[in-house]
């Protein structure tokens, strides 16, 4: 339980089943898109989406590699334009924000795009549903982004979703804070 990573790939393995309909919204090296490809089986299926061909491209050759290709459909745009391409129930989303790390640091998630994105997963999401974010506020317009964040799902009816925060309080120099988000 040391990092947000690890957190959010327990909660994923205990979450994604075989055949399950799952998103990766920021698939950059393609860790996550990877590990849940596996989960979902051979009746599964994983969206990814990412703004830059690099990111797709290296994610597209580890998924060739293990032969798990058949079932992720990755989509080079915005995870904002997420309805355009997705038109079936989804069991989990998930979103990694900020910039990839070793990658060009000039190339974030924003505020703007990630709570639109955001906005249209919940549609999409099934009932019990899961969706995790990890959001990072140690760079230019990341706490930004967290307070967007914070406020949209504060607001959120408690009848219709249950909204958790976890955050490392005894980390320094800004820890990633995470969300975790059912549909009722
Ligand atoms: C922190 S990285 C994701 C790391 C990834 N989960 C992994 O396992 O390597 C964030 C990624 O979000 C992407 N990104 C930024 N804005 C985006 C948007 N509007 N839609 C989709 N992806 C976006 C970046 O290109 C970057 O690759």
């Amino acid at each position: 339980m040391k990092n947000a990573v690890e957190i959010t790939k327990k909660i994923m393995c205990l979450t994604v089943k075989e055949g399950s309909v799952v998103v990766d919204c920021t698939v950059g090296n393609g860790k996550d898109t990877l590990h849940l490809a596996k989960l979902v089986g051979d009746s599964g299926r994983v969206y990814g989406f990412d703004i830059q061909q690099a990111a797709i491209d290296i994610t597209k050759n580890s998924l060739e590699k293990e032969s798990l290709l058949d079932r992720v459909i990755l989509i080079n745009d915005g995870h904002e334009k997420i309805d355009k391409y997705i038109d079936e129930e989804l069991d989990f989303i998930i979103y990694n924000l900020g910039y990839l790390p070793k990658g060009d640091k000039r190339i974030i998630t924003e505020a703007s795009t990630t709570l639109e994105s955001v906005k249209k997963a919940l549609q999409l999401l099934k009932s019990n549903g899961l969706l995790l974010i990890t959001s990072y506020t140690g760079h230019e317009g990341g706490k930004e982004e967290y307070k967007s964040l914070f406020t949209f799902f504060k607001s959120l009816d408690q009848k219709k979703y249950s909204v958790l925060e976890f955050s490392f309080i005894n980390q320094k120099n800004n820890p990633p804070i995470l969300f975790g988000l059912e549909k009722i």
